[in-house]
């Protein structure tokens, strides 16, 4: 089959590679019929996480149909439209029993290669570094979808392919997001980030009855769609003198309620931290760039809560005495998409989230680079680059 790959850092390649095959008796073969690229590829493609080796099939937000089930596959059959949260999960460990499902203990087979950085393994992942599994990812023609009884979900009849795609990564990412903040009636909401992740993030935190939204970002058409799609009101942060100074002024001194960072370990900043960040990166002495969890914790309010989207790693120079000092309850983790996606399926299907206004861009999968390229440069207003292999 065709496939996208990695080849080496900022090196993406199509190219023919063996079809997946039924491994265990509860896997799925999936026919991709849509997959798109995330925030969280950047990472690798840029080589700010390591472990990838060439040839990997990357991708790991798509929606497509069943063509072949394992003997164990109960729920699913051949024919069925589905869409596959980007962790794999057993459904069955302590984790999974708890719905902390991105941390479930039983699907990654390379456990020492993360063990050493996090204490303990996470679930595994499509497309995303051995350190995350090193399974294929679906920007491929098919993609191996293990446990498919729990990882599979139906796609409601009349919600469009484009729009139940997102319901894979962005928008139950963003919806965790505004879960973790513990919303109550009158909330202020501020969001680092205008990407996919950032934009699921303020619609849900309407969703979840915030009173005020207000996103950060620098790239006009990206506020421009936090306006107009989600509701929010918006700071360019390349406009402002300070973004905390901005905020406060919005919300009569005391600050947001609760802060999420939607932006992650390769944020664009200006001054002197930002730019001590970017040596040490470029050094490898810390993965991470972080100007946006920086601001998102200066800005919250005393007591409030602090919801990290974004994806890091190591920063120095991270500011763990506001956070306690202001006495802030942090709130993180990767995905916990089979939670999520019978209540997102529901507000989907009752035309309450309608995030397929996240494709701004569509490809063939042999345009895989091209694609990846124009959605890293944010050229012509690129949210997401959408293949349909
Ligand atoms: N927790 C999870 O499960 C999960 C899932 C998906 C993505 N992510 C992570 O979420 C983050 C965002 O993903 P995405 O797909 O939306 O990425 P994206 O690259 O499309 O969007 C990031 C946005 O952040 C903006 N930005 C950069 N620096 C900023 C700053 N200093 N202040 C405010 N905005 C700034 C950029 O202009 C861009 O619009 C990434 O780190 C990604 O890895 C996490
Ligand atoms: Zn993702
Ligand atoms: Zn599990």
């Amino acid at each position: 089959m065709r496939a996208l790959y990695w080849n080496g850092v900022n090196d993406l390649r199509v190219g023919t590679v063996p079809d997946p095959t039924i491994v265990n008796p509860h896997d799925a073969i999936l026919k991709v019929s849509l997959s798109t690229t995330c925030g969280s590829d950047l990472h690798f493609i840029d080589g700010y996480l390591p472990t990838m080796k060439p040839g990997d099939v990357i991708g790991h937000e798509f929606m497509g149909e069943v063509v072949e089930t394992g003997p164990e596959v109960r729920k699913v059959k051949v024919g069925d439209r589905v869409v596959v949260p980007s962790f794999i999960v057993c459904g069955e460990c302590w984790y999974c029993q708890h719905q902390l499902f991105s941390l479930c203990d039983n699907t990654h087979p390379k456990p020492e290669l993360q063990v050493p950085m996090f204490g303990y393994a996470t679930a595994g992942i499509y497309g995303y570094t051995h350190a995350f599994g090193g399974y294929a990812g679906s920007h491929a023609e098919y993609v191996r979808v293990p446990f498919a009884d729990n990882d599979c979900f139906h796609a409601p009849e009349g919600v469009p392919d484009d729009q139940v795609l997102f319901l894979s990564d962005a928008a139950p990412t963003g919806y965790m997001g505004a879960d973790f903040c513990n919303i109550q009636p009158g909330d202020t909401i501020a969001v680092w980030g205008c990407g996919g992740v950032g934009l699921m993030a303020q619609r849900s935190a309407y969703l979840l009855g915030a009173e005020r939204v207000i996103a950060i970002d620098r790239l006009p058409e990206r506020l421009r769609l936090a306006r107009e799609k989600c509701g929010s009101e918006t700071i360019n942060y390349m406009e402002v003198d300070s973004v905390v100074e901005t905020l406060k002024e919005m919300t009569g001194g005391r600050g947001p309620d609760a802060c999420i960072d939607a932006v992650g370990m390769e944020a664009h900043g200006t001054g002197i931290q930002h730019a001590y960040d970017s040596v040490k990166q470029a050094l490898h002495l810390q993965t991470d760039r972080g100007t946006a969890l920086r601001e998102a914790i200066m800005a919250v309010r005393k007591g409030g809560i602090l919801s990290i989207l974004g994806v890091y790693m190591l920063m120095d120079k991270f500011p763990i005495g506001a956070i306690m000092n202001k006495g802030l309850t942090v709130r993180t983790a990767q995905q916990h998409g089979q939670k999520y996606l019978p209540r997102l399926l529901e507000h989907a299907a009752k035309g309450e989230l309608d995030p397929s206004f996240l494709a701004t861009h569509r490809f063939s999968l042999e345009d895989g680079p091209r694609g990846y390229a124009m959605f890293k440069n944010k050229e012509d207003g690129c949210v997401r680059s959408v293949f349909a292999p």
